[in-house]
């Protein structure tokens, strides 16, 4: 058996190469000049742009081959900047903000005009969160604006969580990489409507859902085949190029023998009941027993087991609860439609 090592071992490799504070003076000076500057959020890294110069907002787009119309989030540096950005703040926005930022949530609010359509996809609202990583922190206070960032990763493809993901993807489309290290977070945030008479969770993220309706004091919807685009909620996101295989954790290891005798390179994600059991695969990835853990390292996995020729990745769906729903939920999307899960 062939282990792949989680990104601690990555994570104690990089930890010394962190962004200077005169890397994040240029960078924002990057962002004013129009550019695309690649930055570290606890979540995964973004590509940011000026959010509001539409034509720098718009290349973002082209650098990621995502189409125009999928909204983008604005990233601010507190609270207190929220008004400037978004008409108002209805109550139930007030308090998730108030309880979550700086973290992994974001609003959806209506926009105000200093935002412009191209980061909306031409809608009325505007997505808004405040970053919960030092080097963004200081980013967006060096800038004093808005920071329109995606995941830094071409549309539809596993989002990075180091400074090296990102270079190794997307290189010279971006004009400066910030390097803060692993994310630590390592799933996007959570996105939450708050326009609706009732908010509902439209991307379920870092934020979990015991936490918010912990925080409102009531149940919350969980709509992710909402009418507003989510592209991220799309099939066949979030995928990396072997084909994912969703399977009950009990037949993990037998699938993946299987597949591996048919000829596949398989890569496995094996579950952590299993961490002794033999394998016969290509590459196997041992699933940590806490959903922290393997929310940072489900991206590197999944990287990981490209980079190694896998063709074929056989996984099983943690528990959906806590932090275990919003990684079953971009397991399901790597899978695509095929999981038919
Ligand atoms: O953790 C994150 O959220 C990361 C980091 C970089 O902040 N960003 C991220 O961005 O995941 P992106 O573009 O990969 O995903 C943003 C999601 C998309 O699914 C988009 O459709 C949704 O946010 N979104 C943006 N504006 C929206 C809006 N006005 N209404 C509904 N959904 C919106
Ligand atoms: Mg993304």
């Amino acid at each position: 058996m062939n282990a792949v090592p989680g990104a601690s071992a990555e994570r104690e490799r990089i930890s010394r190469v962190t962004a200077t504070p005169s890397d994040i003076q240029a960078a924002a000076d990057v962002l004013r000049a129009g550019g695309l500057v690649a930055f570290p959020t606890e979540t995964v890294y973004g590509l940011g742009a000026d959010a509001e110069n539409p034509a720098a907002v718009t290349r973002t787009f082209t650098v990621k081959g995502r189409p125009p119309s999928h909204p983008l989030i604005v990233h601010i540096a507190g609270l207190e900047h929220l008004d400037a950005w978004v008409a108002d703040v209805p109550e139930t926005a007030r308090v998730l903000a108030e309880r979550f930022w700086p973290g992994p949530l974001t609003l959806v609010l209506r926009r105000s005009p200093r935002v412009p359509l191209e980061a909306t996809g031409g809608m009325d609202t505007v997505a808004v969160r405040v970053p919960d990583h030092p080097v963004a922190l200081e980013l967006l206070k060096a800038f004093g604006g808005g920071v329109t960032a995606p995941s830094a990763n071409r549309f539809g493809s596993v989002s990075p969580t180091t400074a090296e993901h990102v270079r190794s993807e997307l290189g010279d489309a971006v004009d400066f990489v910030l390097d803060g290290g692993p994310c630590h977070v390592g799933v996007e945030s959570t996105i939450v409507d708050t326009t609706g008479e009732v908010p509902s969770v439209l991307r379920p993220g870092g934020v979990t859902r015991e936490q918010l309706e912990e925080a409102l004091g009531r149940p919350l919807a969980v709509d992710s085949s909402s009418r507003i685009r989510v592209p991220g909620q799309h099939p066949s996101h979030y995928a990396p190029r072997a084909t994912v295989v969703l399977v009950e954790p009990g037949d993990v290891i037998a699938e993946a023998q299987r597949a591996q005798e048919e000829g596949h390179q398989v890569g496995v994600f094996l579950p952590p009941q299993f961490a002794d059991a033999p394998v016969k695969a290509h590459a196997v990835a041992v699933v940590p027993g806490s959903d922290a853990e393997y929310a940072r390292e489900l991206y590197g996995f999944l990287r990981e087991l490209d980079q190694r020729g896998c063709d074929l990745i056989i996984a099983s769906l943690p528990a959906e609860e806590g932090l275990g729903l919003a990684i079953a939920n971009r397991l399901r999307r790597a899978a695509g439609p095929r999981s038919g899960r």
